[in-house]
């Protein structure tokens, strides 16, 4: 794994709260429209990587919400210059200075095959229009919050499992997320463990707020401690025994869905038969899903 970052690490979240220790970035003047600057750049396997960029002042988002982020690119008919833009989920929480998003990278994709080269001073295209349906508002209240990630599905989480609300709104919030390989593991593993020992994240939520998460990770095609899709193991009542929790009733639970299409489609019906109803930003319900967006 590698790390490459342009100022030294430190809480984001610390440096936000005391604003004494944080000089702005200086930027230079834009070529690009909606540019950002390229802060730190972390690769976790040879096709998953995340990167932070600044974050423009007048930015409000809502944990779990995405936006277009992307490079330049030459118009082959035209030879003119034109933004290629992709959906990214913000994968930090609201209150962090900066943005993080986290990537694979299809080696023929148009986007990512250039994005994954990025390091920190380069600048791209973000469109400050977050959007998006895994968000608190469009849930009813509830007991128990269940987030269902695969793959690079997991960044929205990353915003969420950050976000104090999360901790106020639940009493218990569990996050589970198959990968095919160990190493895909690695950003959520690495972020859980974080969560555990964010001594400002412990003052702003209260002291053992960490006691109420639960991290369920699993692999598909490598051995691992726990393997198996999530909907298979959920199906067979594994996953309740082994976090020794009852079933998902629409009563008290809620859940956010991120992932590949199939797996979304797949656990969207099992959330229907456990009972839970579809919701929105403007319909708040039992559940909401999001695509893990591709090149
Ligand atoms: P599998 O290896 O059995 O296909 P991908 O990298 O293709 O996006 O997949 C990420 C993870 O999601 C993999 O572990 C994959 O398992 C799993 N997955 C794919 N489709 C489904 C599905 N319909 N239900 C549950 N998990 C799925």
């Amino acid at each position: 794994m590698a790390t490459v970052r342009a100022s030294q690490t430190r809480s984001n979240l610390g440096a936000l709260m005391t604003d004494t220790n944080v000089a702005p970035p200086s930027k230079p003047a834009k070529a690009m429209p909606d540019a950002q600057t390229v802060t730190e750049v972390k690769h976790w396997t040879d096709r998953l990587f995340s990167f932070r960029v600044t974050r423009p002042a007048s930015l409000r988002f809502r944990s779990g919400e995405f936006v277009m982020i992307g490079l330049m690119q030459t118009d082959e008919k035209t030879g003119r210059e034109k933004p290629l833009l992709r959906a990214y989920s913000i994968a930090s929480p609201a209150w962090d200075e900066e943005l993080e998003f986290y990537s694979i990278i299809v080696q023929d994709g148009p986007l990512t095959s250039r994005l994954q080269h990025i390091k920190p001073g380069d600048d791209l295209i973000m469109r400050p229009k977050p959007v998006g349906t895994l968000v608190h508002d469009a849930l009813l209240p509830g007991k128990r919050i269940w987030f269902f990630a695969t793959g690079t599905g997991f960044a929205p989480f990353a915003s969420l499992l950050r976000d104090p609300q999360t901790y106020h709104d639940y009493d218990e919030v569990i996050i589970t997320h198959t990968c095919r390989e160990v190493g895909e593991l690695d950003y959520g593993r690495a972020l859980i463990d974080s969560i555990r020992k964010d001594e400002v994240l412990e003052e702003l939520i209260g002291e053992g707020f960490h006691e109420k998460l639960r991290y369920y990770p699993t692999t598909t095609r490598e051995e691992s401690p726990k393997m198996g899709r999530i909907t298979d193991l959920m199906r067979s009542g594994e996953v309740f025994r082994d976090l020794g929790v009852d079933p998902i009733v629409p009563e008290t639970d809620r859940a956010m869905v991120c992932g590949n299409l199939a797996f979304n489609l797949e656990i969207k019906d099992m959330l229907e038969e456990y009972g839970l109803r579809e919701g929105a930003n403007s319909d708040p319900k039992e559940y909401v899903v999001e695509k893990a967006f591709l090149d």
